[in-house]
Order: structure tokens, then C-alpha cells, then sequence
């Protein structure tokens, strides 16, 4: 069959863990794709994993690629039809984007007025600490969720890694017990720290490597975490191991986002066995919750070499999965300086 040959011939020519199921989800999304922004934005295949296979469907002339353009050609629409494959029907609930979270009432609708507001002043994201914010709605909808699951009213809230605003947003609430921000950027930190002296605003501010060991005051001290991780396995396993040390126990909860754009399942896979290993239940897992306001360096990032990518995106793009966790049975965690590596061939956006 000519489909399991053109499987094979990607699989040989990417280091990245693709599945057959991943030829079909590109094949499907170019059938609703009219550029290589939408098709990115659509097929949740590892961009990393894109160009190859982009590559091999042109070859094969299923494909036809002019500048950022995509058109299936007729073989290639035969080749879909062949294989009974259809793209999924969307059916998201216009009202909450389909986070399950109402941002258009009490108390949410003024929380994203007000959080809209500060945000705006922020400095702009940076590419040198793999940057790359959420749109003011993400992050109120995180701090309600967070809300609707008990974890920040009375709670202790310990954000790692705050280019979302988490801190603020959470801070303007008002109801948690305490919040801790630790960032590296110190331009990051000036602003968060200003915006709330600036606002009356209860905010313990620390410019923090993650690298590094957590101070020994942060240890086992809240209640729930926060953070956007570097999304190579072992990225990912030092700002999830920094949160679960400093939760308290039983019950601590975790919040992180986790992309199809920069992680394979097969890291999913062994992401989430990680997390079962350090004692925690996954409790939630949102599609696409986060969305990510693009970023300005988009033209020298991989993905944009890799594909070459000519024009700017006009729409959002860069979506990831919201997980929760909740710690049922808690081990000792390390506090040791990170030895591992941010680099995977799989990231496409530093
Ligand atoms: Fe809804």
C-alpha cells in the first residue's frame, strides 16, 4: 500500500515519535488548511515532525505548496477518501471556548478588565527564556479554575515561572492565603513586583532560577502550584518536580500546560507515567485551554526555518493542554540543581 510505504519513508527521516495516526491527522487538517499557520494551528502533530512529512506528501504529489499555501491535490483527496478518513466536526461551546469556565459574568468578567488593563504594560516576551505568554483570557481562566477546584481561596499559591501574570491575576482576587512568584527574568520580576506595590497588591516576588534548588522556606509550604514548563522531558520533569517540593502533602495540587506542537505522545506518554511515579493523580487535562498571544520572534524560531515559514501568523496558533494533578501518595522530592537538558528535538519554538 502506498500509504504504509510514505509512513515509512517520514518515519526514517525524523527523530520524532510519529505515529500513522499523526499522517492522518496532517492529511485530514489539509483538507480544512489553507496555510501551513492553519494547518499547524489545527492538526496537533509535533511541528518538529511537519516538515518531513510535508516534504514526502509533495514528493508523492499529493500535496502542492506555494509559499505558505497548501492544496491537496486530487490523488491526494483520493488518498484520504481511500482510507475513510474525515476531519473531526467541531463543536465547541462558543460562549467559554470550550474551558468550561464563564469569563462573561460576576466576578470573571471585571477580573479580565482589570487583568487586561495591567497586562498591557507588560515587557515583551523573550526569546533567550523561551517566552511566550497566554492571552489575559487563559489566565483568568486558569485562576478560576483553580478557584472552582478549591485550590486558591485560603490556599498557599507557589507560581514557578510567571511570564503568564499568574501571581497578579490571582493576587487581584484577593482570597488566597499567600502567593509566591518565583521568575528569572529581572525585568519580569520589576513588573510584577511594581504592578503590585503599585496595587496594594499581597505578592511575594523572587527572582529565582529553576535550576536551582528551591530556598528551604519554600519547601512543603503550599498547597497548589502553577507553571509553564520548558517542554523537554526533562524540562518538564524539573518545573513539576520544583512544584511538587513545595507542596505540602496530600492534596497539593498542580497546574501545567503541556503542548501537541513541541511533545510527541509518546512524551505525553512517558510524562504522565512520570507523574503517576511521584505519587500524584491527573485530575484534569483541558484541550486547548491555553492560548498563546504570538510572539515576535516567531520568524528566527526552528519551526519557522524548518517549514520555511515567509509571513507572520494572523491568528493564534499556539494552543496547549491544561493538566491538573493532586498528590494522593507524596514521596521525598530531590531539591538538587538540574542537570538535565532543555534541548529535545522535538521543541520547534526556541
Ligand atoms: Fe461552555
Amino acid at each position: 500500500m502506498a500509504y504504509a510505504d510514505l509512513y515509512e519513508r517520514v518515519r526514517q527521516k525524523t527523530p520524532v515519535p510519529i505515529t500513522e495516526r499523526d499522517l492522518e491527522r496532517v492529511l485530514v487538517g489539509l483538507l480544512q488548511a489553507e496555510s501551513l499557520w492553519d494547518l499547524v494551528g489545527l492538526c496537533d502533530v509535533p511541528l518538529a515532525a511537519l516538515p518531513p512529512l510535508l516534504e514526502e506528501l509533495q514528493r508523492d504529489g499529493l500535496l502542492e505548496r506555494r509559499g505558505d499555501r497548501l492544496t491537496l491535490t486530487p490523488s491526494g483527496k483520493e488518498l484520504i477518501e481511500e482510507q475513510g478518513w474525515v476531519p473531526p466536526v467541531e463543536a465547541r461551546c462558543p460562549r467559554c471556548r470550550g474551558r468550561g469556565i464563564a469569563l462573561d459574568e460576576a466576578p470573571y468578567d471585571e477580573l479580565l478588565r482589570q487583568f487586561t488593563e495591567i497586562a498591557r504594560e507588560r515587557p515583551a516576551p523573550r526569546r533567550d527564556f523561551d517566552q511566550g505568554y497566554v492571552t489575559p483570557e487563559t489566565t483568568v481562566a486558569r485562576v478560576a479554575l483553580m478557584r472552582r477546584r478549591g485550590d486558591l481561596d485560603g490556599k498557599r499559591l507557589l507560581v514557578l515561572g510567571d511570564d503568564d501574570l499568574m501571581g497578579l491575576a490571582a493576587a487581584l482576587v484577593g482570597t488566597a492565603r499567600a502567593i509566591t512568584v518565583l521568575e528569572v527574568d529581572p525585568e519580569l520580576v520589576a513588573f510584577i513586583r511594581g504592578t503590585a506595590e503599585r496595587l496594594g497588591l499581597e505578592l511575594d516576588v523572587r527572582e529565582h532560577d529553576l535550576r536551582d534548588p528551591l530556598p528551604a522556606e519554600l519547601l512543603g509550604a503550599f498547597d497548589a502550584f502553577t507553571t509553564d514548563p520548558v517542554e523537554s522531558y526533562d524540562g518538564c520533569r524539573l518545573f513539576l518536580g520544583r512544584g511538587l517540593s513545595g507542596l505540602a502533602g496530600v492534596g497539593g495540587a498542580g497546574y501545567f500546560g503541556l503542548t501537541r506542537h513541541e511533545a510527541s505522545l509518546a512524551k505525553w506518554h512517558k510524562l504522565q507515567s512520570w507523574i503517576l511515579e511521584q505519587g500524584a493523580a491527573i485530575t484534569d487535562c483541558l484541550d486547548r485551554f491555553n492560548e498563546y498571544v504570538n510572539w515576535p520572534y516567531w520568524g528566527e524560531m526552528r519551526a519557522s526555518r524548518w517549514l520555511s515559514l515567509e509571513a507572520a501568523p494572523q491568528a493564534i496558533w499556539y494552543r496547549s493542554t491544561l493538566f491538573r494533578l493532586e498528590l494522593v501518595a507524596p514521596k521525598a522530592y530531590p531539591n538538587e540543581p538540574f542537570t538535565g537538558s532543555f534541548e529535545d528535538p522535538e521543541l520547534a519554538t526556541t
